[in-house]
Parts: structure tokens; sequence; C-alpha cells
């Protein structure tokens, strides 16, 4: 196992989130609806929200046959309206084309709208264990610096190098965990502004913090 996925398991057993409301049960249904909530919105404000969702629409054949009106009004409050369109559009495709289940295949779950790369991998990972690996902002910003990639992680180029880090360091076993925790470690710990390098577990072979750049990394977009 590579390095940082080890010392990132060690780090989320011991200090990670393991009662986030998605993960008990760790449905694809429920990882779906968490990870596009999460897409813009960071964890404390979507549990509430997480919450009513599902609560109010349980399955994903209640959200398809929903109005959007209702869709929208779960939202409400949340912003990015269009990702509650786009998961309204994703449901009924599903009901259409892929008998009222989220797909298990990478390349139709990636295409459904409001689903990339990432959240794919995001939820073949955490719902069913499948090793794909993720690339979230947050997770550009851990990879960029404890590899010391220099550039704008939107561009092409660094984007490409970026994934070729995300998809060495994703291991074969624990990959529900493995996943949370780079997402955690991103949101809370190699946070943009204010790193807190002391209570990092990667910060031993971080490029950025032996050499002090994590104020520079990863580069803003050129203007
Ligand atoms: N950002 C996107 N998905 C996330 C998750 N599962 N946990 C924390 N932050 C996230």
């Amino acid at each position: 196992m590579s390095t940082l996925a080890a010392r990132l398991l060690d780090w989320h057993d011991a200090h990670g989130r393991h009662d986030l409301p998605w993960q008990h049960p760790r449905a694809p249904y429920r990882v779906w609806i968490a990870e596009v909530m999460l897409q813009q919105t960071q964890v404390a404000t979507v549990i509430p929200y997480f919450l009513r969702f599902v609560q109010t629409l349980p399955t994903l054949p209640d959200l398809a046959a929903a109005d959007e009106d209702r869709v929208l009004a779960l939202w409400s409050g949340l912003g990015y309206y269009r990702r509650a369109r786009f998961l309204h559009r994703a449901a009924r495709i599903c009901v259409e084309r892929h008998g009222g289940e989220l797909p298990r295949d990478f390349d139709a779950l990636a295409a459904l709208p409001g689903i990339g790369r990432s959240t794919a991998g995001a939820i073949l990972a955490q719902a069913h264990g499948l090793r794909f690996p993720i690339l979230d902002g947050n997770v550009k910003r851990v990879l960029a610096r404890y590899h010391g990639e220099r550039g704008w992680p939107g561009a092409t180029a660094v984007e490409k190098r970026l994934w070729a880090h995300a998809e060495s360091h994703t291991p074969r076993a624990r990959l529900a965990d493995y996943t949370q925790a780079i997402m955690d470690l991103g949101a809370t710990v190699c946070t943009r502004a204010q790193p807190r390098c002391a209570a990092c577990p990667l910060a031993g072979d971080c490029v950025a913090h032996r050499h002090g750049l994590t104020a520079e990394l990863p580069q803003a977009r050129p203007s």
C-alpha cells in the first residue's frame, strides 16, 4: 500500500468521522445524494438537508416520481440548485434505463447528470468498495501539496498528473474508509488557508510542508 494510504487509514481509525448519516447504511442512493450535496457544501451544513431529503424521498424511485418543485423545496437553502435538477433528471434516467437503481458501471454512472469522474468514483468506492480514485477540490489540494505539484490544478496537464497521483495512492482494500479519509483530511486539516500541518499524518512526506510551500500550493488560476 502507498505510504500515504497507510497513514491516512490509521489517521481515519483514530480521528476520522465514523458517524456521518450516509455511512449508516452506506446504500448507493444515500451516498449519491450526500456526494452531490457535498460537491459545494460543507459536511456540517449538509447533514440536516441530507436527513430531511432521505426521510422525504427514501428511495431512488421516490425521487424519480416526485415533482421537481418538491425536490427543489427540499434543496432550498443549500444553493447551486442546478444540482437538485440534475439529481432529479438522473433519477428518472435510472428508472428508465437502469431498473430503478444507480448503475454500478463506472461509465454509466459518470454519464448521469451531475455526476462526473470524481463523484462516480466516490460513490462506487463508498457504496460498493470498488477501487476508483477521487479528485475533488479538497483532494486536489492535498495531492498538489504532498507531491509539490506546481501550476493551477484546473489546467489540463496539472489535472492529469493529479489524477495519476490519486490513482497510484488508492488502496485495494478499505475503499470507503480511504475515500472518506482523504476528503476529510482536505476539508479539516489540509485546508486552503492555515493548514494544520502539526496534526497532519502526511506532513513528514509532504513536499509543500517540507519546503515551506503550503501557502503557495496549489497555485491559483493564472489571471
Ligand atoms: N466532500 C465530498 N464528499 C465528501 C465526504 N463524503 N465527506 C467529506 N467531504 C466530502
